[in-house]
């Protein structure tokens, strides 16, 4: 199993990539030391998750005493909903880079297709820490008077792309994609592309959410399917009962800790989580999974030297519920909120509530 995924740009994306998601600040420099110690390549980053200055620590440190080469890294970063408006977009890249350390990062993908807003009323995330270089106090998630997430309704992914496709060209990096987009928002900007085609689209996936058919549609359209939350989000709240996906039985377990999963685990002396990650490559895709602990991230990159036989596929195959944690219901109201066909018939808009939704404190 080559490692790598070649790009459509002829760039080779490693398949394996650590997440930083929720992994705290003062946690990610060693989480990011660790990873590329144990033969990870890629680092998913993002300038919501606070953490991108630990990461550039980390990848100094790295760089400097010559542990890994910067051509032998693959980094991932993302433009943040507040900053979709052309004029907004490359400085939040530059903000990046300057965390990151870096003149350039490999890929940039649109983090999310809805817009909001770069200004806010109320207090809302990050009270130190990274922010976009258009940075002002509460613009990252803002909410209108009644508390509901604000919408930027003058603004549309495909003038975005437009600006994101200049990256490129002023080689800030060297490619560009998308996260969170539906399939009918990936034709679009595949069709709206002037110079750059998508290269990476990256949305959930897990053993109970395949996406095959957006896996089918990237393949068909040389687009790399890489899942995030590859191994099901275990640090999220809601993650055995709490999601709202439509209509849909909870399965009863965490991913983590499926019965099923157990068992074949056992069968090739191999934890669940290199059991899930490796059904993940091999249906030829590419994930990033997060974990902040050493062990667990020196864990989950054990995966290249066995394979799980077509019947074990085809169990983990059935365990697919098209169970989505990642629902951010509560922004549902906004026009390209992608995911409306994953909500409960009769769902109502909610306000942001601790715990319930990105971004919520
Ligand atoms: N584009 C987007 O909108 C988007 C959304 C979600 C995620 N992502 C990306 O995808 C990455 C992964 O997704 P995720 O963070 O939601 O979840 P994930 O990787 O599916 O799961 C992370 C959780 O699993 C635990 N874990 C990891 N390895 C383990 C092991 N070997 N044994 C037991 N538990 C283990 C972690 O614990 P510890 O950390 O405590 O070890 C953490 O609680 C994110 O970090 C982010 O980079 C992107």
């Amino acid at each position: 199993m080559d490692p790598c995924i070649v790009l459509n740009n002829g760039a080779r994306m490693p398949r394996v990539g650590l997440g930083t998601w929720k992994a705290p600040a003062e946690k990610t420099k060693e989480a990011v030391l660790t990873a590329v110690r144990a033969g990870y390549r890629l680092i998913d980053c993002a300038n919501d998750y606070d953490n991108e200055h630990a990461v550039g620590e980390a990848l100094q440190e790295l760089l400097s005493a010559g542990e890994v080469k910067r051509e032998e890294l693959f980094i991932q970063a993302k433009l943040w909903n507040s900053n979709h408006r052309p004029e907004h977009v490359k400085p939040d890249l530059e903000a990046t880079l300057k965390d990151l350390q870096l003149d350039y990062i490999d890929s940039f993908v649109i983090h999310w297709p809805q817009a909001v807003p770069s200004t806010g009323k109320n207090p809302t995330l990050r009270p130190d820490g990274c922010f976009p270089a258009h940075y002002s106090k509460n613009s990252m998630f803002p909410l209108d008077d009644e508390g509901y997430y604000s919408a930027d309704l003058e603004s549309h992914y495909i003038e975005t792309w437009a600006a994101m496709e200049e990256l490129v060209d002023q080689k800030l990096t060297r490619s560009i994609g998308l996260s969170n987009f539906n399939r009918r928002q990936v034709e679009e900007v595949l069709l709206s592309a002037a110079k750059y085609k998508p290269a990476v689209l990256q949305n959930e996936s897990h053993p109970y959410l395949h996406e095959k058919d957006l896996r089918d549609y990237c393949r068909a359209n040389n687009i790399a399917f890489q899942a995030y939350s590859a191994l099901g989000s275990a640090d999220r709240p809601w993650r055995v009962s709490g999601s709202i996906t439509s209509g849909l039985p909870t399965p009863g377990y965490e991913v983590l800790s499926h019965p099923q999963l157990l068992e074949i685990a056992n069968k090739y002396g191999k934890t669940v989580p290199n059991v899930v990650l490796r059904w993940h490559i091999q249906l030829d895709g590419a994930l990033v999974c997060k974990s902040a602990t050493p062990s667990r991230i020196q864990e989950n990159f054990k995966i290249w030297d066995f394979s799980l036989s077509e019947d074990d596929m085809k169990v983990i195959d059935k365990l697919n519920v098209g169970w989505r944690h990642l629902l951010w219901a509560e922004t549902s109201m906004h026009p390209d909120y992608p995911f409306k066909d994953c909500l409960p018939w009769d769902y109502k808009l909610g306000k942001p509530s601790a715990g319930s939704t990105a971004g919520a404190k």
